[in-house]
């Protein structure tokens, strides 16, 4: 990949066992994007940004390596993406607090995340309030044109911009580039076993790296008493096992399927097990892998972090420059 290629930039919180929901919503098509070669991606686990709600230094250390072997079991590859963890890289905090300093209070009042917070709980951490501060340094420093984010992200990438902006102009500077978001398309929302959108706050998922025993005891305690016109031929079929079928096999296929076993709920289920186990092996074996390489996780980061320092190093040596703390 080119020096010159369009910097991409996205973080990922290590909170959260990684679900099917996610890989299919987001981690694939992440993937996806940066096989296009079009990029130089920085990506990065947002440790810090975790930090917020996550307070429990041992599952920090432990979400933050599996992050990383799931990253690298469906296929990202430390070759072609600087990959580190945010916390190796002090530049991230240290500009998230010049920016700070240039950013109002009402300003970050007016952030959806923020508004939710407050929503729910009176006592907001001031990092919770700040958030947006660190997710525009771990942008700005590295260049980034595009920030793949999921829809509510988006507000942040603004906040970004906006936050570039007001720096170069009240520094009379262009030193920052204002980045873009790049949403990513939109797949249907993955149901979970009870038939909501799969997510680890309900507790119905099916879990990425899950055994083929898991997989089977996951999909057989799917809800199957709604169905739905949804295959090809506008036979009623199980609409909770169906929207994760299709995930794994063609529609077209699926239709001739749905018709041969209609109402045949059990046998459905079985084959939806034998498609996503077929479908998912291949990345759990690539993870138990990893996970039995004791340096791999280590390596990778130390090798992401040297990489991240040296550019953001760079930036701030500007930065500072341009605040007036050095000459
Ligand atoms: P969760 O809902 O389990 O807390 P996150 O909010 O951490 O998941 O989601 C991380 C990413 O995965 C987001 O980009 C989100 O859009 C995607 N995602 C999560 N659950 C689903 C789902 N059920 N269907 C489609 N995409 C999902
Ligand atoms: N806030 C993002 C999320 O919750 C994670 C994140 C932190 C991020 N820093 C970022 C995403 C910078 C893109 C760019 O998903």
């Amino acid at each position: 990949m080119a020096d010159t290629a369009s910097v991409l930039v996205s973080g990922v919180k290590p909170t959260g066992d990684l679900h099917v929901g996610n890989y299919f919503g987001a981690m694939r098509q992440f993937i996806e994007l940066i096989r296009t070669g079009k990029y130089r991606p920085f990506i990065f686990v947002a440790d810090y940004h975790a930090l917020n709600s996550m307070q429990d230094a041992e599952e920090m250390r432990r979400r933050t390596r599996e992050l990383v072997l799931a990253y690298l079991a469906i296929g990202l590859d430390p070759k072609d993406v600087v990959f580190f963890k945010q916390s190796d890289v002090p530049a991230h905090t240290e500009l998230a607090w010049i920016l700070n300093t240039i950013t109002t209070m009402p300003y970050l009042m007016r952030a959806h995340a923020f508004k939710d917070a407050e929503a729910k709980s009176k006592e907001i951490s001031v990092g919770t309030f700040n958030y947006p501060m660190l997710m525009a340094a771990d942008i700005l420093l590295y260049d980034a044109a595009v920030v793949p984010v999921g829809q509510d992200q988006k507000q942040h990438i603004e906040i970004a911009r906006d936050t570039a902006e007001k720096f170069n102009r009240t520094f009379k500077t262009d030193i920052f580039k204002l980045p873009e978001a790049y949403i990513m398309p939109n797949v249907a929302v993955v149901p979970g076993t009870d038939g909501q959108k799969m997510s680890k706050s309900y507790g119905n998922v099916i879990p990425l790296f899950a055994s083929h025993d898991e997989l089977a005891k996951c999909v057989m305690s799917i809800v199957t008493d709604s169905g739905d016109p949804s295959t090809s031929s506008g036979q009623v079929a199980p609409k909770n096992v169906y929207a994760i079928h299709k995930l794994v096999r063609s529609e077209s296929e699926l239709g001739k399927m749905y018709d041969e076993y209609r109402g045949n709920y059990k046998m459905l289920k079985e084959l939806l097990i034998e498609d996503l186990d077929r479908y998912l092996a291949p990345l759990r074996a690539k993870y138990e892998e990893l996970k039995n390489d004791p340096g791999i996780v280590d390596t990778v980061l130390a090798q992401g972090g040297q990489q991240a320092r040296e550019v953001s190093e760079a930036k701030m040596a500007q930065v500072r420059r341009a605040v007036g703390v050095a000459y």
